[in-house]
């Protein structure tokens, strides 16, 4: 009986850390086959032939291009994730630039797979991020130039610029497929729509103002 007991929680732990952490790699790395993007279904991209490997599937170039901030919410994400460098596939790691207008706003989103490391490299960024329930609280900082801010994996977080000129951060992440959640628009500009009686509900509000936010 103890024997069974001392089993099951071996593999309880051996379970939870396979729950946590992505196994240890098996091989050099596996490059991501872009033939394969539909064909085959695995927790990440097949791997191409070793053979057809070249530097360029590890490389990025541009990254000191500034990106377009021409658009209603003054800023631009320049990712590096496994679609631009297919050589990030199984690797847990990824970069991103991000430029900002006068007052520009990554609006509050969140990563469901990556952890962010954010360094401001140009300019003045309000950061922030909300813990889980039920506390909800928010911690915030405004960032100058060499100020690094990190937001913890799966928190709902957001940046602002509020200096004078355009700013530019740099942020790692700690997958090579982050994904993003932009909350606005999971919640009302879902596809189809939430019924709005719902949102009505969940947020107290009158169905003329969820009719509002989803248009
Ligand atoms: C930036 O984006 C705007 C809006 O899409 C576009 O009109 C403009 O030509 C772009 N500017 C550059 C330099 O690409």
């Amino acid at each position: 009986m103890a024997k069974n007991i001392l089993v099951l929680c071996f593999l309880a732990f051996t379970f939870s850390l396979a729950a946590a952490f992505e196994p240890s790699s098996l091989q050099d790395f596996c490059v991501a086959d872009p033939t394969m993007f539909m064909a085959v279904r695995v927790n990440g991209f097949a791997c191409m032939d070793f053979k057809l490997v070249d530097a360029n599937h590890f490389s990025f170039s541009g990254l000191h291009v500034a990106g377009n901030t021409s658009n209603p919410l003054g800023s631009r994400v320049t990712p590096v994730f496994v679609t631009q460098v297919p050589g990030l596939n199984t690797l847990g790691i990824s970069l991103a630039r991000i430029d900002y207008a006068p007052w520009g706003l990554i609006p509050p989103h969140l990563h469901p797979r990556a952890t962010e490391i954010l360094t401001v490299i140009e300019g003045s960024v309000l950061v922030g991020f909300v813990t889980s329930n039920p506390d909800n609280r928010l911690i915030t900082k405004v960032l100058q130039k060499g100020d690094v801010f990190v937001f913890p994996i799966g928190l709902i977080h957001f940046q602002r610029n509020v200096g004078y000129g355009n700013a530019v951060s740099i942020s790692g992440l700690s997958s090579q497929n982050p994904g993003v959640i932009t909350v606005a628009n999971a919640v009302f500009g879902s596809n189809p729509p939430i019924a709005d009686d719902i949102l009505a509900k969940a947020f107290q509000v009158d169905k003329s103002v969820i009719t509002q936010l989803q248009a």
